[in-house]
């Protein structure tokens, strides 16, 4: 009877914590130890990379709203999204797409905007497409907020002519007729291409070939599409991605690497990509990305963590090829991928973002640090206003998402050194789902400093960590933290403030650090030395 009233309550519990802000149970203790000495791979910057596809209003309205539009903006692009991503150091930007890409011909986005002809776009929606926002458009962009481009060729429906074309247009700095044509349209020095995209899921939307066809065209395309850029012949040089698995099966990996091994002069890749997204329940995408409560956000969460056997797959197969690990595994799609919002535009890949999804993407990081020696590159989807964003936008109304906060958290992480932590990560069980209770990960910036990142994935109980520091003499620590009233919080434009960083206590005594972390929490400490 006891135990009926107990579960009666318990069930009682659960739906008042699906409505209301989730109350603190007492904490539970994780010991962590890192030894500063030991020191692993780097966390490559381009791990936090973003994808910009022309999708919905990813683009038209998300950066790009013309020069005449009332929206604050610098030739065409709005002057509110640059800023805020200037503050994410966004390594790459992959673009056009995604599916988008093998039906995109650049020469319809070149040149007077006034003169460039109406396409539809028949990957997201078949709605038109005015090509205002083409080739130049988008340098423009990359360089108003301090990138690099990683643009995606057309390998489904186009020609390695066109392609070679294309590069010629980015990066001939010679007086080749499409550099002239470049300079005609206000750019006379070449850009630099840092990726190169050699198609897109082409076992799927990217023209559903074997993975035979696909390592002949790969080949192909390598051998002829090129940089042109003087500035980009040495160290400096546009790394190829060739197109990688979908689904954890190897055949396709398989494929592309047992040719990489072979390959001559003549042509090469410098990575494979990969992509996953979080869909806890299976295609086509049902989880809610608003009001929601526990079971979806325990289910999000596992299905995340199985990005790490996914990478381990892959890697296997990358190693018996590439033992050094010259090729790199290039995450360059992943993240939450959530029912459409109800009113949205299906084919537009609307959702909102909540500190569940900022948590996943914690995730998700630390696994790519910890593969970080083969994962060197890494895409989230996306950008602007599709999947898991960053920023949010309605006309002149613009947010930002519980995402963006935490790749800000994760900024100083670029390009600082991996350093393994030891903990027992405790457990945290809701309706069945197992999950660790608590991730860490940690690195060493090139300044000295030391740091240290913990999630809290469980949703009800605060964590009190203390953390022995080996091979360092901390003198001070901070701390950040991101969580929120629960786990379906979410920012909007009314109000945009829900899930933002605030300061967390630390406590540093004898190489001994001491905090408490929220529930559903993400945390970053910074130890200087
Ligand atoms: O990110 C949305 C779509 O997901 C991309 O266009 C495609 O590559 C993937 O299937």
């Amino acid at each position: 009877m006891e135990e009926l009233v107990k579960g009666k309550l318990l069930f009682g519990l659960g739906l008042l914590a699906a409505i209301l802000p989730l109350p603190v149970i007492a904490a539970e203790n994780v010991h962590l130890s890192i030894d500063a000495s030991k020191s692993g791979p780097r966390i490559d910057r381009n791990l936090f990379g973003q994808f910009a596809e022309n999708l919905g209003h990813g683009l038209y309205e998300g950066i790009w709203v013309g020069p005449d539009s009332p929206i604050p903006n610098t030739r065409g692009i709005r002057k509110d999204v640059v800023a805020a991503l200037k503050e994410l150091k966004v390594p790459n930007v992959r673009w056009p797409g995604g599916c988008f890409a093998d039906q995109y011909h650049w020469r319809k986005g070149i040149g007077p905007r006034d003169q460039r002809p109406a396409t539809v776009n028949l990957a997201w929606g078949d709605v038109i497409d005015t090509n205002a926002f083409g080739t130049d458009e988008f340098m423009d962009f990359i360089q108003q907020i301090g990138s690099t481009p990683y643009v995606s060729i057309n390998l489904g429906s186009g020609t390695p002519q066109e392609a070679a074309e294309w590069l010629e247009y980015m990066t001939a700095a010679a007086p080749t007729a499409l550099g002239k044509e470049r300079a005609a349209n206000g750019r006379p020095e070449p850009y630099k291409v840092g990726f190169l995209g050699i198609g897109n899921e082409s076992w799927d939307c990217g023209g559903a070939m074997t993975p035979e066809y696909y390592v002949s065209l790969m080949k192909v395309y390598s051998r002829f599409v090129l940089n042109m850029n003087p500035a980009q012949r040495g160290q400096d040089q546009m790394l190829k991605i060739a197109v990688g698995p979908g689904t954890p099966d190897t055949e396709w990996t398989e494929a592309v690497m047992k040719a990489w091994k072979k390959h001559t002069w003549a042509w090469d890749i410098n990575g494979v990509s990969l992509h996953w997204y979080t869909v806890p329940n299976g295609w086509p995408p049902s989880t809610k990305s608003e009001k929601f409560g526990l079971d979806d956000y325990a289910k999000s969460l596992k299905s995340t963590l199985f990005m790490d056997d996914f990478l381990r797959k892959q890697e296997a197969v990358m190693d018996k090829y590439d033992p050094e690990k010259k090729v790199t595994l290039s995450v360059d799609e992943w993240g939450a991928w959530h029912a459409p919002l109800t009113g949205s535009n299906p084919a537009f890949l609307v959702q909102q973002n909540s500190i569940r999804d900022a948590i996943l993407a914690s995730l998700n990081l630390n696994i790519f640090a910890r593969h970080a020696d083969r994962v060197r590159m890494a895409n989230i989807a996306q950008m602007i206003n599709v999947l898991q964003a960053m920023i949010l936008t309605d006309k002149e109304k613009f947010v930002l998402t519980p995402t963006y906060y935490l790749f800000k958290m994760y900024v100083p992480f670029q390009d600082a050194t991996f350093i393994p932590v030891t903990f027992d990560a405790g457990a945290y069980t809701h309706g069945g789902v197992f999950l660790p209770r608590v991730d860490a990960i940690a690195a060493k910036t090139a300044d000295g400093k030391l740091l240290i990142e913990i999630t809290n994935l469980d949703a009800e109980t605060s964590v009190a960590i203390d953390v022995d520091l080996i091979g360092i003499t901390a003198k001070s620590a901070t701390a950040e933290t991101l969580t929120a009233p629960t786990v379906d919080s979410i920012n909007t434009f009314e109000a945009p403030s829900t899930v933002v960083p605030k300061t967390a206590a630390v406590k540093l005594q004898g190489g001994k650090l001491s905090l408490t972390v929220e529930p559903r929490s993400v945390t970053v400490v910074s130890i200087e030395q």
